[in-house]
């Protein structure tokens, strides 16, 4: 089956637990309102297609991936709503529609994202998630590692500190795998120390997060500057207008392509062991440059 008809299979069936469980979980508050607006309004959900992947790999019951997926939902929702902010990327739309500050207000907007954060750990702590209280510990010890100032908050603090200013590739590359790559490895890590996986086999999902965020960033800030509002559901050609220190600021699209390519073969050569097993995994690696394609 094409991995696009793949994607979004998993996205429909995801889909429809998400809102029940965030129905079921929130009231009718404002607070909760705009919590279930920054979540089920249109994301690819392609965090979640990770998590099933690896899952399956491990011949991990869906009960606990799926919590799982809730929960890297509900943080990337935040980390959504909380880029849009007018102090952040100050974006009106999000996903086709209004972002959720312009929706409801500031201070709306960020107490949504700070209770869908608060949300994920609530969902990883709780046995339902996982029986053992030890794997849930170790999970979400891995989770906080990756959202803090070395991971997705320090990284969209670098990409503010590196508007207007010139910035190195090899900087611009640390930031993409702080900000973006680190919640894609939690996703590919996750369900392996939940199967018992060894340490090898741990940092293989690791890598290959980084490197599936690192080509997923890179392709959106390509569709940011071709592409029109209808397919990407934000403002086109936001980064270039802000100054925003991305790889296509330095390089022509030929040259990104040799980039990715060289990076995806070096990955490859060093993991071929793996890849070779699982061709789900390979093509998934090349559904980024599909993208921007
Ligand atoms: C957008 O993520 C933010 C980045 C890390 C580039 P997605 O492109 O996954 O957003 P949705 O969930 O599909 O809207
Ligand atoms: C956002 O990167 C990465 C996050 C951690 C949210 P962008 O700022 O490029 O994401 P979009 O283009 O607004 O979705
Ligand atoms: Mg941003
Ligand atoms: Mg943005
Ligand atoms: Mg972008």
């Amino acid at each position: 089956m094409q991995l696009n008809k793949l994607i979004n299979a998993e996205k429909k069936e995801f889909d429809r637990s998400y809102i029940k469980f965030l129905q079921s979980h929130l009231s009718k508050e404002v607070l909760s309102k705009a919590m279930i607006y920054g979540s089920i309004n249109g994301g690819k959900r392609i965090r979640p297609f990770l998590v099933s992947t690896f899952a399956k790999i491990s011949k991990i019951k869906k009960k606990s991936y799926r919590r799982i997926s809730f929960a890297i939902e509900s943080i990337h929702s935040y980390s959504l709503i909380h880029d849009d902010l007018p102090s952040m990327d100050n974006d009106d739309y999000r996903r086709g529609k209004l972002s959720t500050h312009k929706k409801f207000n500031e201070a709306v907007a960020i107490l949504a994202g700070d209770a869908l954060h608060d949300l994920a750990f609530e969902i990883l702590s709780d046995i339902k998630t996982h029986p053992s209280s030890k794997k849930r510990i170790l999970i979400i010890n891995e989770l906080a590692k990756t959202l803090g100032s070395q991971g997705l908050a320090g990284g969209q603090s670098l990409d503010l500190l590196y508007e207007n200013n010139i910035v190195s590739t090899s900087k611009i590359i640390k930031m993409y795998k702080m900000k973006t790559s680190k919640l894609f490895s939690f996703c590919c890590v996750a369900p392996f120390i939940i199967a018992n996986k060894n340490k090898k086999e741990i940092k293989f999902a690791y890598d290959f997060g980084q490197i599936f965020g690192l080509l997923f960033q890179i392709t959106d800030d390509l569709l940011d500057e071709d592409q029109d509002f209808k397919s990407l559901g934000k403002t086109p050609g936001k980064d270039k207008k802000q100054g925003k220190s991305t790889l296509s600021s330095l390089k022509n699209r030929e040259k990104i392509k040799i980039f990715c390519m060289n990076e995806i073969k070096k990955f490859e050569n060093r993991n071929k062991k793996y890849l070779i097993k699982n061709h789900l995994l390979k093509r998934l690696i090349y559904y980024n440059l599909e993208r921007f394609n």
